[in-house]
């Protein structure tokens, strides 16, 4: 028959190089980018699956975990929320969600399009969860999980986890936490904290490209996926995958084909962390957000979180003056400065006057964060000219 679709037209793509200091994606690390452009892997060699190990042995020390059951997924950290709730979680079980953000939102909707009852109790969004926000809650509802957010990207928020793993195992309920943002920016200790279940995302501390995330389970939670009564999509399936990863010997089953360029750049920005040893990575992400903050001092604007202990070490959350919109002035300053930054989402979106900074992975660094206040310093003069 008659080909009826033309083939397009295509112009060339210019990208003008930014420094990206948003919420994500971060700029690579180099020996990221170098990673990218490794021989394609395939599955029939062995190379392959030194890869698998690789990632999973540096997975292992990046979550503190001597958990088997770790892996990455095949997609954005979302796809690490979703395999979470679906393979522990099954039709009429509840999921108690710890809402401060967009992220325990969309949990909670996800949790729905599985049958799963879900029961939301929220702290206001500059804030974070104590004890007595929690106890009673589980204690009335006896969850089958509770879900909670360790750094929230929305609102700039870090939640102390170091109580809940104990208070979850009190009450029978497993420990499912979003580490999107946190890994690598900020103490994290999956089995000292008794966390059951975690995922994490490649291209925000980590510096990697998105698209592969990492996510692990506890024994308790590889019990609870062994002997569960329901069948999770295909795709987000943890007893199939676990084999395609090799978590319990060399079983190389095939379940999707990965993609090679993404796995040889987490393994890249995974050995970055190795190499780098966390606590000095989660020193240096602290003191450039200390340094940042001291130099905030010198502009007319404030911070959405209040309280220090609260603030999350990769992301500021930073309200503008009255006057200002949030989203003209990140616009300003990628188009004209080259620097990205951006406006609030979900609790900080109504109003526009809050900004989000990521100061992560390769950028966390004083020169860098030296460049987000001179660039936010001129686009404070811009507005200023041109009356906003
Ligand atoms: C994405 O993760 C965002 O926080 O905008």
């Amino acid at each position: 028959g008659e080909l009826t679709v033309s083939p397009p037209l295509i112009d060339e793509c210019e990208v003008v190089p930014r420094t990206l200091c948003g919420p994500g994606p971060s700029d690579y690390w180099p020996s990221v980018v170098e990673a990218l452009t490794r021989p394609v892997l395939t599955f029939s060699t062995d190379e392959y699956f030194k890869v698998v190990d690789d990632i999973r042995n540096c997975l292992k020390y990046v979550f503190q975990t001597q958990s088997d059951l770790v892996l990455a997924m095949s997609g954005a950290g979302h796809t690490g929320m979703e395999a979470v709730i679906c393979n522990l979680l099954g039709p009429g079980e509840t999921l108690l969600i710890a809402g401060r953000g967009i992220w325990d939102d969309r949990a909670c909707e996800m949790a729905k399009r599985y049958g799963i009852k879900t029961v939301v109790t929220k702290v206001p969004p500059h804030t974070t969860f104590v004890e007595q926000d929690l106890e009673p809650m589980l204690r009335r509802i006896r969850p089958a999980a509770l879900f909670i957010t360790h750094g929230d990207s929305s609102t700039g928020t870090i939640q102390d986890l170091s109580w809940v793993g104990k208070l979850c195992q009190k009450y029978g309920a497993l420990l499912l936490v979003d580490t999107v943002v946190s890994i690598g920016g900020a103490p994290f200790l999956m089995d000292a904290w008794a966390v059951d279940a975690v995922y994490t995302s490649s291209q925000k501390a980590l510096s990697g490209p998105a698209g592969i995330s990492p996510i692990a389970f506890s024994k308790l939670a590889e019990r609870k996926i062994q002997t569960r009564k329901h069948d999770p999509p295909f795709y987000f399936d943890i007893k199939m995958l676990s084999k395609q990863w090799n978590c319990y010997g060399d079983t190389r089953f095939y379940h999707h084909t990965m993609s090679p360029p993404l796995m040889w750049a987490l393994r890249a920005s995974l050995m970055e962390l190795c190499k780098e040893t966390l606590p000095a990575s989660w020193a240096r992400h602290r003191r450039v957000m200390l340094h940042f903050h001291k130099r905030l001092s010198e502009m007319p604007v404030q911070f959405y979180v209040p309280d220090p202990m609260h603030r999350l070490p990769t992301i500021t959350t930073i309200s503008l003056p009255e006057g200002y919109d949030a989203v003209k002035f990140a616009k300003y300053m990628a188009n004209e400065l080259k620097v990205v930054i951006m406006a609030g989402l979900g609790p900080t979106a109504p109003g526009g006057r809050v900004l989000r900074v990521g100061l992560m992975g390769a950028n966390a660094c004083e020169e860098v964060a030296d460049r987000v206040v001179q660039a936010m310093a001129d686009t404070l003069s811009a507005m200023r000219r041109s009356k906003l």
